[in-house]
């Protein structure tokens, strides 16, 4: 249970890192809170501080998931009982340290690249498969935040034919939440003013 509770306290730390606010507050001078969506996240740190910075964020935050869930691969799953904890679940708390940050007032991004990242941690292959489906899906929209939605619905039905009940059940719960964190970008979306990122097709409305 201490091992349980230990993995669970330092995925929460490593999600809570905003990576977004601290290279923009560290490199920029520039609180990218106040600036763009407001989100602290990859896509805001790429249209307020540019390319690199955003490239950075996003590597930075599919890290801190990756490392998060890949605890169990480093350290051996946890026992509950005598069943092993799947880093999935370990992953989670990244989810509620990148969202709920300790660092950030108990406010935070909108879990799609952390999300990422623990897939990264516990299944590459697929890793790589759900985002080569959000890049096409980026590509298509041209808004990002349409593509994080669709792609983690198509990885929830996708990952059925992996057999994998933890993994759908997870990414279930995660499609669920990520809607839940971009209800602003939902709104924008319905009153066809949500932002276009300046690659892809062109969407018109
Ligand atoms: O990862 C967040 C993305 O889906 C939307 O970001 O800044 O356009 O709200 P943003």
């Amino acid at each position: 249970m201490v091992k349980l509770l230990t993995m669970l306290f330092i995925a929460y730390l490593l999600g809570a890192i905003p990576s977004g606010m601290w290279v923009g507050k560290l490199f920029f001078h520039k609180d990218i809170r106040q600036e763009g969506s407001g989100n602290i996240g990859t896509t805001n740190t790429y249209r307020v501080l540019g390319r690199t910075a955003g490239t950075a964020v996003m590597a930075l935050d599919i890290l801190k998931g990756a490392l998060a869930s890949g605890q169990v691969a480093f350290f051996g799953a946890p026992m509950i009982h005598g069943w092993p904890v799947n880093g999935l679940l370990i992953g989670l708390a990244a989810i509620l340290g990148n969202t709920y940050s300790v660092f950030d007032g108990f406010k935070g991004g909108k879990a799609v690249a952390t999300s990422a990242g623990i897939l990264a941690g516990y299944n590459f292959p697929f890793f790589l498969f759900a985002s080569a489906i959000f890049a096409s899906l980026v590509y298509l929209s041209s808004m990002v935040s349409v593509a994080s939605m669709g792609a983690m619905t198509i990885i929830t039905f996708t990952s059925l034919l992996l057999h994998d009940g933890i993994l759908t059940t997870v990414a279930f719960i995660l499609t669920l939440f990520i809607f839940y964190r971009h209800r602003a970008n939902i709104d924008r979306i319905m009153a066809r003013t949500e932002n276009l990122v300046p690659f892809g097709c062109y969407y018109h409305y």
